[in-house]
């Protein structure tokens, strides 16, 4: 009796220990992801969810503890990850373990135009994010290029939908093949910044559709992206972070987005409207309660103490808070949840050399008259380096997407390992803008405060300019505010501090002038014609000198194109020209509608400066006659143009062949013609190859504001093959009918 007694206990034990080891469905990762969110969500207190909507700190947000559902954690973005900051303050933390690679600006990426490139700085960027244990990585960030003012188009890709399309997909499957979520930002329509928490946008559906919204529809849709961030501005007089158009109708009706929309850092203005407009997490409210210091600011977010309170009295009905949970709780089993994703890596050589790959494809040689460029070193025994932009430290500054980078090789420091000792290299300032020592918090660890007189300074250059075999001129803009910087604009096209005139002078001096341009906006030129060669750099980051000097001296050559118009001023633009920039009384009214850009200037027929898609190589391509599979087309037919093109150089060169559609007769108004699919082709000296672009009836299409879908009118139209927007090579005509 004794013995069957505990052989019931012993079987009992065990049965109630199986109980307990059993895992719970929302914890076993081989039942499907939808069952496991509705086991986990069904375990949740009222106050766990509302938790899960809000900030509890500056970048981070609350799992479950007592289910083991892990907090959400946050981080900048897009090019690097940010340092710490303090749990509750926007000051460094000063950890010691937290410096980055500083990748390049996205407008750089973009210039590339090689998807490759973006999948690379995914990946790395991804992984960098993945080992400092962010789940979330703020960006990247797609809105489109509308002027040269924006002081945060340096975090962008550029003006055209279909380029910043087919160049943020890699990018999102890059960052997320790491289980870290890409936030793609600032949906939609933060074109500026000046007013940006005010701003309401008026557009027409059309511009939206066609201009705005097609790179976060591929984001979404192609990127499959897990998050997305709400922009600070107003549309339709609703703020976008709780934008019932927008986020309801828009990203999770039409575009069936499964994501979380996180809100951009103090964007939410209101429980009921945040509740029921599509936002998932509030983030960076200023509340009262956290200037006032109360004991937990966080609980007076919109998204917390507010919002609990009515679902508590049924006012707001508990499903509104569940779907909310659901996302992120999809977020996190697909992030900080899922077993198998990588352990990341941080700071490493391989993720410095994928950024200066990524550099050395995206700087743009505008210009290059009587080849002084690559810079010959066997015929060079000195060579004059000008500019602050060849000293300064450029990965602090700019606003949120400020970086501390493990390294940052200056322009100066990159010229000089790179011609080593054979070449006697020299700096003179030029110019001097800087005039503080620290941006956004991060001491840049640099003072290069120079008061000396401009004429002074302009001298000295001069001076050493009339014995250097080359002068390589390091301007541009800088992150400070006002330039390429969030939260202003810059005030005017123009290069700041006076360069023009350094410029200028230097180029009556040295006729083997090189002026090499960083900055993420185009800038005015007035010394054009007086320079014979230069370089579009942009926003390097950690191996900036280092990809600099490869191309002065020509290891990499030259392959990117520009994914913006460089206007010769600042009204050839459109927003400028008809004077809708920056808006008034709250409202700013996209009046040139689709014509933005190339678009516009097109139009217009005004000469741009530099074209969109324009940037030249050490080589030479030839392209031959193109053609068409056929001059007609149906409404499912597919319609091949193929393009023979040859490089007729001396070197290994990339070049960017385009494909621009235009419909020659509409019942709108339709752009001469529209990026519709690019190719980066490699060819070695001598070598030909044929590229082949696809159009379907979609590349036809545009929105039709009556029907409110995407139409093709049948007719003519003409299909444009180039090595630019206005270096067109083959013209060949089709019919759709
Ligand atoms: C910016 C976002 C950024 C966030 C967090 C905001 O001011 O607009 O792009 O991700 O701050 O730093």
């Amino acid at each position: 009796m004794k013995k069957l007694k505990s052989l019931a206990f012993v079987g009992l034990l065990t049965l109630s220990l199986s109980a307990q080891n059993k895992v719970p469905l929302y914890l076993d990762e081989s039942k499907p992801i939808e069952d496991r969110i509705e086991d986990a969500l069904k375990r949740m207190t009222l106050e766990e969810k509302v938790a899960m909507c809000h900030a509890q700190s500056k970048f981070s947000s609350a799992g479950v503890s007592r289910l083991g559902i892990p907090d959400n954690w946050m981080t900048d973005g897009p090019h690097g990850i940010r340092p710490e900051v303090l749990w509750d303050e926007w000051n460094q933390a000063g950890w010691t373990n937290d410096s980055c690679i500083a990748f390049p600006a996205l407008t750089c990426l973009a210039a590339t135009w090689n998807p490759e490139m973006s999948m690379l700085y995914g990946k790395a960027i991804g992984e960098e994010a993945r080992y400092r244990n962010k789940n979330v990585l703020l960006g990247p960030g797609v809105n489109i290029y509308r002027t040269p003012l924006n002081g945060r188009n340096f975090e962008y890709m550029g003006e055209d939908p279909h380029l910043a399309s087919r160049m943020v997909v890699p990018y999102i499957h890059g960052v997320q093949s790491n289980g870290v979520a890409a936030c793609v930002k600032h949906y939609a329509l933060n074109n500026q910044e000046v007013y940006r928490h005010s701003i309401n946008v008026n557009l027409s559906d059309r511009a939206l559709r066609e201009i705005y919204l097609p790179a976060f529809k591929a984001a979404v849709q192609e990127g499959k992206a897990w998050a997305i961030m709400g922009a600070y501005n107003l549309y339709k007089g609703q703020h976008c972070c709780h934008n019932q158009y927008l986020l309801n109708d828009i990203l999770r009706d039409e575009w069936k987005f499964d994501g979380v929309v996180v809100s951009d850092w103090g964007g939410v203005y209101d429980t009921e409207q945040s509740a029921y407009n599509g936002l998932d997490m509030e983030f960076g409210t200023w509340t009262d309660g956290l200037t006032e210091g109360k004991s937990f600011a966080y609980n007076n977010y919109f998204l917390a103490d507010p919002f609990l309170a009515q679902l508590r009295t049924g006012k707001i009905a508990e499903s509104v808070v569940d779907n909310k949970v659901r996302n992120i709780l999809r977020l996190t089993f697909r992030t900080n949840m899922n077993s198998k994703r990588p352990w990341g890596s941080f700071g490493t050589e391989e993720h410095a050399l994928v950024g200066r790959k990524i550099a050395e494809e995206g700087i743009v040689l505008l210009q290059n008259k009587g080849n002084v460029l690559p810079i010959d070193l066997n015929k060079t025994k000195k060579i004059l380096v000008v500019g602050e932009n060849a000293i300064k430290v450029m990965v602090v500054g700019g606003g949120s997407s400020s970086l501390k980078a493990k390294h940052e090789i200056s322009p100066l420091d990159g010229i000089k390992k790179r011609v080593g000792s054979s070449v006697d290299v020299v700096y003179a300032r030029g110019y001097a803008g800087e005039k503080s020592k620290a941006q956004d918090g991060l001491a840049t660890g640099q003072d290069i405060f120079d008061d000396r007189a401009e004429s002074v300074l302009i001298s000295e250059a001069c001076e050493a300019a009339k014995t250097a075999d080359a002068v390589i001129f390091v301007g541009g803009l800088n992150k400070n505010n006002g330039q390429d910087c969030e939260s202003h604009d810059r005030s005017e096209l123009g290069l700041p501090y006076g360069q023009d005139k350094v410029i200028s002078a230097l180029s009556k001096v040295n006729k083997n002038l090189v002026v090499v341009i960083i900055s993420g906006n185009a800038v005015a030129m007035p010394w054009v014609k007086e320079v014979p060669s230069i370089l579009q750099s942009w926003y390097l980051g950690s191996e900036a000198g280092n990809a600099i000097a490869s191309i002065l001296v020509g290891d990499a050559n030259p392959s990117g194109k520009l994914p913006f118009t460089f206007a010769e001023k600042l009204n050839d633009y459109g927003a400028h020209a008809l004077g809708e920039y920056p808006g008034e009384k709250g409202n700013v009214t996209y009046n040139e509608d689709i014509f933005v850009g190339y678009r516009w200037t097109e139009k217009q027929k005004i000469k741009p400066l530099f074209s969109f898609g324009h940037g030249l190589s050490y080589t030479e391509f030839a392209y031959g006659k193109a053609s068409i599979s056929s001059k007609n087309m149906g409404e499912k037919d597919i319609l091949t143009v193929t393009v023979p093109v040859k490089n007729i150089g001396q070197l290994t060169g990339k070049e960017v062949v385009q494909l621009y559609i235009g419909d020659e007769k509409c019942s709108v108004p339709r752009p001469v013609k529209e990026l519709k699919a690019f190719e980066k082709i490699s060819l070695k000296a001598g070598q030909e190859k044929n590229v082949e672009f696809k159009i379907s009836i979609d590349d036809l299409k545009f929105y039709d504001e009556n029907k409110k879908e995407w139409v093709a009118e049948n007719g003519k139209f003409k299909a444009y093959v180039g090595a630019s927007s206005t270096d067109i090579k083959s013209v060949l005509d089709f019919e759709l009918k």
